[in-house]
């Protein structure tokens, strides 16, 4: 009673502004200007726009009902609060009421079935999707910090950059995607495409995308990870058939052996890179790190931690303990030479 009595005008205007506040900041990423930022409010492809649908029914629901008791207590707290000359005594208790009793466990029980109802219908929804024919399969490593991607269907391997084609009227091509992980848990995510999916050792999980509009797409790991867990991001580009095709017959091919880069490639071979890092169509068949056979058709490196650009790939071959503390790539002590040799030689790599 001490606290309610205390209760004045000034909190009661504090307590309406936290609400605006809070009503406010959830607004603004679902109806404001996202500028570029990635947003769950804003999907463009399913099963995301499935997911905003049901979560907007569930926010709704959960908003009216908190509109209503905040709305009562709040009437309670100025109408019935302390005022001078009141008696200090107890006013009436209600015991018992079976209408009271009623409503409160009726209500409640029929929101919480719709809600079952709804949510337990998008999920199978989206569990039951069946690959149709034509549909693009991927496998998606997550790794301590990058994500592995084969196309075992199109013989492709590459890194951190899921390509796919945009699903068109006339030609439905969603992207089916196996979810493996090569040690620690990891959680797949791209916010305007599809929900989170774990991404487990000794596993698989199973997700699909279905964009429509061509474009890049961000996402991040969503599980912590370890260290670097905010360095392992995910893009996704989508594009228009012709343009997956291209992308598709460009990936397909071996590595180029350019002529002028011949001293690069030498140093690339006789040092340790070529225990962890696949240049197909050369000696280099490692496992344990990205595939390097068209390094220079990713737009960034180290898992999205910097743009692939001649500078950063030359601090990365460098020292990419600088780019990404704790990456299980090491310090190879290379002279300055080496690494000008080797970059040039990663920068035929197209
Ligand atoms: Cu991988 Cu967090």
């Amino acid at each position: 009673m001490q606290l309610i009595s205390q209760f004045n005008h000034r909190t009661a205007f504090g307590y309406v502004l936290s609400i605006a506040c809070v009503i406010g900041i959830g607004l603004q990423p679902a109806f404001g200007q996202n500028n570029g930022v990635t947003n769950i409010f804003r999907p463009l492809s399913q099963p995301a726009q499935e997911i905003k649908e049901t979560s907007a029914l569930v926010l709704i629901i959960c908003a009216v009902i908190f509109i209503i008791v905040a709305g009562l207590l709040l009437y309670s707290l100025v109408r019935f609060r302390h005022r001078a000359g009141d008696e200090a005594t107890e006013p009436p208790q209600v015991y018992g009421s079976n209408q009271i009793e009623l409503a409160w466990t009726v209500l409640p029980i029929l929101i919480v079935f719709v809600l079952i109802l709804v949510t337990s219908r998008t999920i199978a929804d989206i569990q039951n999707r069946k690959a149709p024919r034509g549909a693009v399969q991927a496998t998606v490593v997550g790794h301590q910090w990058w994500w592995e991607i084969r196309y075992p269907e199109l013989g492709i391997v590459t890194a951190n950059e899921l390509h796919v084609p945009a699903s068109t009227g006339d030609k439905r091509q969603p992207a089916f995607l196996n979810l493996q992980s090569a040690d620690v848990a990891h959680s797949f995510w791209v916010p305007q495409l599809a929900g989170k999916t774990d991404v487990i050792p000794n596993k698989e999980n199973r997700m699909w995308i279905e964009p429509t509009i061509p474009g890049t797409y961000l996402g991040n790991c969503a599980e912590y990870c370890g260290t670097q867990h905010a360095r392992m991001l995910i893009r996704v580009v989508v594009h228009t058939p012709d343009d997956f095709d291209r992308w598709v017959k460009e990936q397909q091919q071996p590595a180029l052996i350019a002529a002028d880069a011949a001293e690069g490639r030498k140093a690339f071979m006789t040092n340790s890179c070529v225990n962890c890092h696949t240049i197909r169509g050369t000696a280099a068949e490692g496992k344990f790190g990205p595939d390097l056979t068209h390094l220079m058709s990713r737009e960034t490196l180290a898992s999205g931690a910097a743009p692939n650009t001649t500078e950063k790939l030359r601090l990365w071959v460098r020292d990419p303990q600088t780019i990404k503390l704790g990456c299980l790539m090491p310090n190879m002590q290379m002279t300055d030479r080496e690494v000008d040799l080797i970059v040039a030689y990663l920068q035929t790599l197209k």
